[in-house]
């Protein structure tokens, strides 16, 4: 779900109402099922409107019924947990004057709020949001002080939740309060903000507050307040976010996905940018993690989940190739619950564009309790899980606005280049030598991608005309394996189509059993110059699915004309080395599936069911 706080007077151009609108339009992208806004006017009235469905829905109730001028105000977009998208589940909820919103799941409800229905208090909705809001209600009348009532209830929470709440009795104060959930405080001048992430405030000041675990904050026009849940002062760390508010705006594309497509040649450039000296040697000074430790790392361990953890299977083939470490990835929900065998020895890697994924967090929360260094790969500054980890290797992506992740996948491939090049180089092994050479391959790759976005045309013209496609598989052997579950992970996203990848050795143990007349298949084909026969293997396997009926759309290399007999359709991406190639043969499966649902009539940027930053287990 997004969140988003404010106290202040913005001007009758900008209100307080519109400055939370704003902040939810741009945190849409968490959660989209149903929306509302609470806003306390200076006189102490408080006032509430909800929707069910995209914001817009509410943004017309509001028109159709305007809300009184407000000094705080509150708001929220649903990604829905307990409780179905309806008006009525929707958020806030109100408790006699007071209103909140939540984010996460209180599992410790159904308790509360049995023992609430024994003091006779009355239930609206299904959620178990509401249980917090009669809770904290009810501390107020008995304190008096918001900041104490909100602090006193999340003491008795189980779960994850990030609590903000309002009072009509306090018309500039908002409270938060955060466990296991995001929240971050945007400063102004007489103005505070708080948000899930710096989007929701971004257009209104780039100075920000990264919280701790389990704190509470209260800010007021003029001042902000962290305190922890005993009510003690705590720290919270300043900082100055590194892009603007431009950066999260569509510039003239018709989805924020296809520009983020667009982006992809600046990702990667800016996560290279910077991490080498004078002599070409690999500086990652951010991963403090001491060097003898990492030197005598004798296992890696991949933890993430969706396209960060096709990140990590690329991230598999080139660290093990450069530094001789062996390497597992895993999905990180599945990490946590298995007795994974991790010790001190252990780097465990944790991938998130968000920093904030719940099973991942749990994940790397296991991994340091069982000794193992945790480094996270991760795209968003002040988000939790680098802050949990031992070190962070950030990928400079800039905001990911769209769903469906294209631009920071790209850039957690490249930064897992990074670490295997700089482990390599720091253990001396026989890759050791070759960094320099390597990074200038790598350093050449944006103006690649550029160059295969620059040729999509032809994947556009095929994905509007398979718009009625029922099914698509992809196929991959080595690196491109992962690049073909990472396409048919995209194509189910956007356009709610049966997609499966497949590596293409595994064709003739079964799924050669689901090719018939028509089929479409991706294949992406290993460059003939590199490793062994692997070029041929996968020519061969193109021809037995030709040979079944299938139609073949093959992504191959400049200059592979072996491919060309056995292709319906051939997408060929500019040369590059076989670890590095995932970047470039990835982009027509993120253009094809991206066009091919626009072809559908679907919404890009907010698949169904879908929210970007999943912040419960
Ligand atoms: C959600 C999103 C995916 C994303 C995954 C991991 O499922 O819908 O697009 O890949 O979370 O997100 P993270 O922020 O941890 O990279």
């Amino acid at each position: 779900c997004g969140i988003v706080g404010y106290v202040g007077s913005q001007t009758a151009s900008d209100r307080p109402l519109d400055v939370v609108l704003e902040g939810l339009r741009r945190l849409e992208y968490r959660g989209y099922d149903s929306a509302g806004v609470a806003l306390v006017g200076p006189d102490g009235e408080l006032d509430t409107a909800k929707k069910a469905g995209k914001l817009a829905n509410l943004v017309e109730e509001l028109d159709a019924h305007p809300l009184a001028e407000a000094t705080a105000a509150i708001g929220h977009t649903r990604w829905a947990t307990h409780g179905g998208p309806t008006d009525v589940n929707a958020h806030p909820h109100v408790s006699g004057r007071l209103a909140l919103i939540h984010n996460g799941i209180v599992e410790n409800f159904a308790t509360l709020k049995a023992e609430l229905l024994a003091e006779g208090v009355e239930f609206e909705s299904e959620t178990d949001t509401e249980v917090a809001a009669h809770l904290v209600s009810r501390a107020y009348d008995r304190t008096g002080d918001l900041t104490k009532a909100v602090t006193e209830v999340a003491r008795t929470l189980h779960g994850t939740f990030t609590l903000l709440a309002v009072h009509a009795d306090a018309p500039d104060v908002v409270v938060g309060a955060r466990h296991d959930s995001p929240l971050v405080v945007g400063l102004g001048e007489g103005e505070n903000f708080l948000g899930s992430d710096v989007a929701a405030f971004i257009a209104h000041t780039r100075e920000a507050l990264e919280l701790g675990q389990d704190q509470v904050v209260t800010i007021t026009p003029t001042a902000v307040t962290v305190t922890d849940f005993d009510g003690k002062p705590a720290d919270a760390r300043r900082y100055t976010v590194d892009w603007d508010a431009a950066a999260a705006e569509k510039g003239g594309f018709p989805s924020f996905m296809d520009k983020e497509i667009h982006d992809q040649p600046h990702a990667v450039a800016d996560t290279l940018l910077g991490r080498t000296d004078a002599h070409g040697r690999l500086v990652l000074d951010e991963i403090r993690i001491d060097e003898s430790v990492l030197r005598s790392v004798d296992k890696i361990v991949v933890i993430a989940c969706g396209t960060a953890a096709y990140a990590g299977h690329v991230a598999k083939y080139a660290i093990e190739h450069w530094c001789r470490i062996p390497v597992e990835v895993e999905l990180a929900h599945e990490f946590r619950y298995r007795d994974p065998v991790v010790n001190e020895q252990t780097l465990v890697v944790a991938v998130s564009q968000s920093g904030e994924t719940m099973d991942t967090l749990m994940a790397v929360r296991h991994a340091r309790e069982q000794g193992a260094k945790v480094l996270a790969i991760v795209n968003t500054h002040g988000s939790t899980i680098p802050r949990e980890s031992d070190a962070v290797l950030y990928t400079h992506a800039g905001p990911e606005i769209a769903v469906a992740s294209t631009k920071a996948f790209l850039a957690q491939i490249t930064a897992a280049y990074l670490l295997g090049l700089y482990l390599a180089q720091l253990r001396g092994n026989k890759f050791a030598d070759e960094v320099t050479a390597i990074l200038d391959e790598l350093r050449a790759m944006p103006d690649k991608i550029q160059q295969v976005i620059d040729r999509s045309g032809r994947v556009r013209e095929i994905a509007r005309w398979m718009a009625d496609t029922q099914s698509v598989l992809f196929l991959g052997r080595h690196v491109g394996f992962p690049v073909a579950m990472e396409g048919a992970l995209k194509l189910k996203e956007l356009a709610y189509i049966h997609a499966e990848g497949f590596a293409a050795g595994e064709l003739k143990h079964g799924p050669i059993a689901l090719i018939e007349p028509g089929q479409p298949v991706f294949v992406v084909v290993p460059s003939p110059r590199g490793r062994d026969s692997l070029h041929s293997k996968v020519v061969s396997n193109i021809q037995e699915i030709r040979a079944r009926g299938a139609r073949t759309l093959v992504i191959a290399e400049d200059g592979d004309e072996a491919v060309r007999p056995y292709a319906d359709e051939v997408f060929y991406v500019p040369q590059a080395p076989t670890l590095l190639a995932p970047l470039l043969a990835v982009v027509p499966l993120q253009v094809f599936a991206c066009e091919l649902a626009t072809a559908k009539g679907l919404d890009v940027d907010q698949p169904r069911n879908l929210a970007k930053s999943v912040t419960v287990e």
